[in-house]
């Protein structure tokens, strides 16, 4: 987990973080609905407000969140961008309103003189352990695999795509055939495999799937079950996150590998937000 700072043209409150509002993406995961219930209890255990915005997975809803926040006097924002574009006017008018803005788990591609610090993971090299997991597995055999990718835009579907690409770099028995969004959630992970088993022969085409996360997995395994065929025996199955329900479906051998993300970002987010407010220190907070 990484936290990287870049705060550099606010100045510095005296106080610590009273109220703090949170722009959350939505809960179109397991692995999101923890890192909300985390931030929430974080904020709970350091005796902060906590305002929270479920944006649905909609930009607009989140820009016109941080608008509100900025119009109540939020002491912090804390932003789980949904999409990696579209966010410096937004950042400016909380910049001009001296409130500290602290990025979680995404990134944006705004300068980062607009943003106290991100506190997110490498999103490349969780695409490339899984990458180089299947090169593993597959070694020796064709393998054509079929690709679930997040959310059209957001850091982590154009990165774990990036990762997963250099992972699989130079194993020639590896071909990517099919790779389409399914929104990070269960319901549009299973229909887009319905369509690749119908494209790729029933299914029996595709020698593994590799999903962006493990919600689009879950939803695929259904799909696949549906098809008649065995997931995790005659269709491999990486993704990434670590929630329950996949290490579920590993224990009945019907998912194979997992990169494990941490939901807690929020701890670390208001300690670099905390240390900033007390005597304007940037600093790098690093966690396990
Ligand atoms: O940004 C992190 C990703 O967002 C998680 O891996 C995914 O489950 C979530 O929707």
């Amino acid at each position: 987990l990484l936290a990287t700072t870049a705060f550099l043209a606010f100045g510095a409150s005296a106080a610590l973080a009273q109220t703090v509002g949170f722009s959350q993406i939505g809960s179109e995961s397991g692995w999101r609905a923890a890192e909300t219930t985390l931030t929430k209890q974080q904020a709970e255990e350091r005796g902060i407000t906590l305002k929270f915005s479920d944006a649905q997975q909609k930009q607009e809803n989140q820009i016109a969140a941080i608008r509100s926040f900025i119009a109540q006097g939020v002491d912090a924002i804390l932003l789980a961008p949904v999409v990696a574009t579209g966010w410096d006017s937004v950042l400016e008018e909380a910049r001009d309103a001296e409130i500290p803005v602290v990025l979680l788990d995404r990134r944006v591609d705004s300068d980062d003189s607009l943003y106290l610090t991100a506190v997110g993971s490498d999103l490349v090299h969780e695409g490339e352990v899984a990458g180089k997991w299947l090169v593993d597995q597959a070694a020796g055999e064709e393998c054509r695999v079929v690709e679930l990718q997040g959310t059209t835009g957001s850091s982590p579907a154009i990165d774990r795509k990036t990762g997963f690409e250099k992972g699989i770099a130079g194993a020639d028995n590896i071909e990517i055939v099919r790779s389409q969004t399914g929104d990070f959630t269960r319901a549009q992970g299973k229909e887009v495999m319905e369509s690749f088993l119908q494209a790729e022969n029933g299914g029996k085409d595709i020698c593994a799937l590799y999903a962006h996360n493990d919600d689009m997995a879950v939803g695929a395994i259904q799909a696949i079950k549906e098809a008649g065929l065995k997931p995790g025996e005659d269709i491999l199955i990486v993704s990434i996150d670590a929630v329950p329900d996949i290490f579920q479906a590993m224990s009945a051998g019907e998912a194979n590998a997992t990169v494990e993300l941490t939901p807690n970002m929020a701890g670390p987010a208001f300690d670099a937000l905390e240390a900033y407010l007390a005597d304007g220190t940037e600093r790098e907070v690093h966690s396990d």
